[in-house]
C-alpha cells in the first residue's frame, strides 16, 4: 500500500509537520507541488493534498497541481491547517476530485500557527499548533484512509 501526499506549506511549515506525522506510520511519500519536476501518480494507491490555507481556500498551486497530475478514479484524500477560519476549505479539490472521477476518502485538518497580517501583532494565532495532540489525531486519521483502501471502500 503506497501513498502519495502532494503538499503546500510555506507559513511557518505547520502542513508539513502533519504530513510528517503521518508520513512516519511508513509507504508515503511526499511531494512539494512547487518542485518543477515532472510527477507520476499512477503508481499510488492513494493520493493526499495538502495544503494550509490561504484566503480561506486550499492554494492555488496545489489545485494546479491536482488538475495537472491526478490520474482518473484514483482515490483521494485533504489535509489542512488553517490558523482560525478555513472558509471553503479543501472545496476546490473536492469539486476536483468529482471531475475527475475519484472517490474522496476523507479530509483532516487542524490549527496551525498563523502570524499573517495583523495576527503577527498579537504574537499570532493559534500559537503551538499543531500540537501533540493534532499529530496524534492526524495519525489516527491516515491511519483509517489506510485501512479504507486495504478495505477497498469508498465514499
Ligand atoms: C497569506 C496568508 C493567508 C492566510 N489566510 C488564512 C485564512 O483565510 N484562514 C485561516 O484560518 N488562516 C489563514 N492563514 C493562516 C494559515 O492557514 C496557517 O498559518 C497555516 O497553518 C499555514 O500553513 P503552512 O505553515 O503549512 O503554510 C493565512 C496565512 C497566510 C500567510
Amino acid at each position: 500500500m503506497k501513498l502519495a501526499i502532494c503538499y503546500y506549506s510555506r507559513h511557518h511549515g505547520n502542513t508539513l509537520k502533519v504530513l510528517k506525522a503521518m508520513a512516519q506510520q511508513g509507504d508515503t511519500d511526499l511531494i512539494d507541488v512547487t518542485t518543477r519536476q515532472a510527477v507520476r501518480l499512477d503508481g499510488y494507491d492513494g493520493i493526499g493534498f495538502a495544503s494550509g490555507i490561504y484566503g480561506f481556500a486550499f492554494h492555488k498551486a496545489v489545485v494546479a497541481f491536482a488538475r495537472q497530475y491526478l490520474p482518473e478514479g484514483k482515490p483521494v484524500f485533504f489535509v489542512s491547517t488553517y490558523g482560525g477560519a478555513k472558509g471553503s476549505g479543501a472545496a476546490a479539490m473536492a469539486d476536483l476530485a468529482r471531475e475527475k472521477h475519484c472517490p474522496v476518502l476523507g479530509e483532516f485538518s487542524c490549527r496551525g500557527y498563523d502570524t499573517f497580517g495583523p495576527f503577527r501583532l498579537v504574537g499570532g494565532i493559534a500559537k503551538g499548533h499543531p500540537d501533540a495532540r493534532d499529530l496524534e489525531e492526524a495519525r489516527q486519521f491516515f491511519r483509517k484512509i489506510r485501512q479504507r483502501l486495504e478495505g477497498g471502500e469508498q465514499s
